[in-house]
């Protein structure tokens, strides 16, 4: 058991048995927006999602491959065989490296503090050329033209945001028709009774994981929002927490 694993379940442990305390923390959190944001940000730092996980990165690696066949709507860009990619939820950049080459990058966080790792990982990216960064929610991407981007990618982001039915539709307009919408997001469980018992803890998962939705089903949200064709690979992370071990690789295209 690696020692993320480990923390986790001691965590887990705790916060089962100290619930009311916890609940009444976490409302006090939230009277302390900034000392809220240290809290999680530090949280998530501790149970990062484990890059070393082999499985994870194979399918990331498989998830981004068609990005290296896209051919950009935009005539100048296509002319300097570039590519424009906008990407929510960015953090620190675990998916620069997966990008094809000239690739313009439209980076999108709602944490503003993310940018200065961000900047720093993208200067050992040089297939990356980032056109700017937004601290903004991915609900409101008003700032960004219609039909703006070739491609949009977010990892185990789709879980968290504020209004995932708006997101899913700020996706869907900033993207080209025919673009593609590509995720990796931790989701439900086929199995109905491990989806209960996600069920049971999500209340609780949520307060204190930054708004974290556990065992939802993303392909749903994506076809109320109008994509026509969401394509999933389910597979389970058996490195992962058993409450986040199922996992999807999906590719969602806008038809019209
Ligand atoms: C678990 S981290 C994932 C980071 C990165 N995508 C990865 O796979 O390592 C979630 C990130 O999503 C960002 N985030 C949360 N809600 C968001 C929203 N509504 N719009 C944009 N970013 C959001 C957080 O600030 C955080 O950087």
């Amino acid at each position: 058991m690696n020692r993320a694993v480990f923390l986790f379940n001691i965590y887990l442990s705790f916060l089962f048995c100290f619930t009311p305390i916890l609940i009444t923390i976490g409302f006090v959190l939230n009277l302390f927006p900034k000392l809220k944001a240290k809290f999680f940000a530090s949280l998530q730092r501790l149970f990062e999602i484990n890059s070393d996980n082999s499985l994870l990165e194979s399918k990331r690696k498989k998830l981004f491959e068609p990005l290296k066949n896209l051919k950009s709507r935009d005539k100048n860009l296509r002319d300097e065989e570039a590519v424009r990619v906008l990407e929510f939820g960015i953090g620190h950049g675990s998916n620069l490296a997966y990008y094809p080459k000239n690739t313009r990058l439209i980076a999108i966080d709602v944490d503003p503090l993310v940018e200065e790792e961000l900047l720093k990982n993208l200067k050992k990216c040089e297939n990356v050329v980032l056109e700017k960064f937004i601290a903004t929610s991915a609900s409101d991407l008003s700032m960004l033209p219609f039909e703006f981007v070739d491609a949009v990618v977010c990892t185990h982001v789709f879980c968290c945001v504020d209004n995932q039915k708006l997101v899913a539709k700020e996706v869907k307009r900033v993207l080209v028709q025919g673009g593609k919408f590509y995720f990796l997001e931790h989701v439900g469980y086929r199995n109905k009774l491990y989806r209960f018992i996600q069920w049971l803890a999500r209340p609780l998962w949520r307060l204190w994981f930054n708004n974290c939705r556990l065992g939802y089903r993303p392909k749903p949200i994506l076809q109320s929002a109008g994509f026509a064709d969401v394509s999933l690979d389910y597979f389970l992370c058996k490195e992962h927490h058993f409450l986040i071990r199922p996992n999807v690789a999906g590719i969602a295209t806008k038809l019209v």
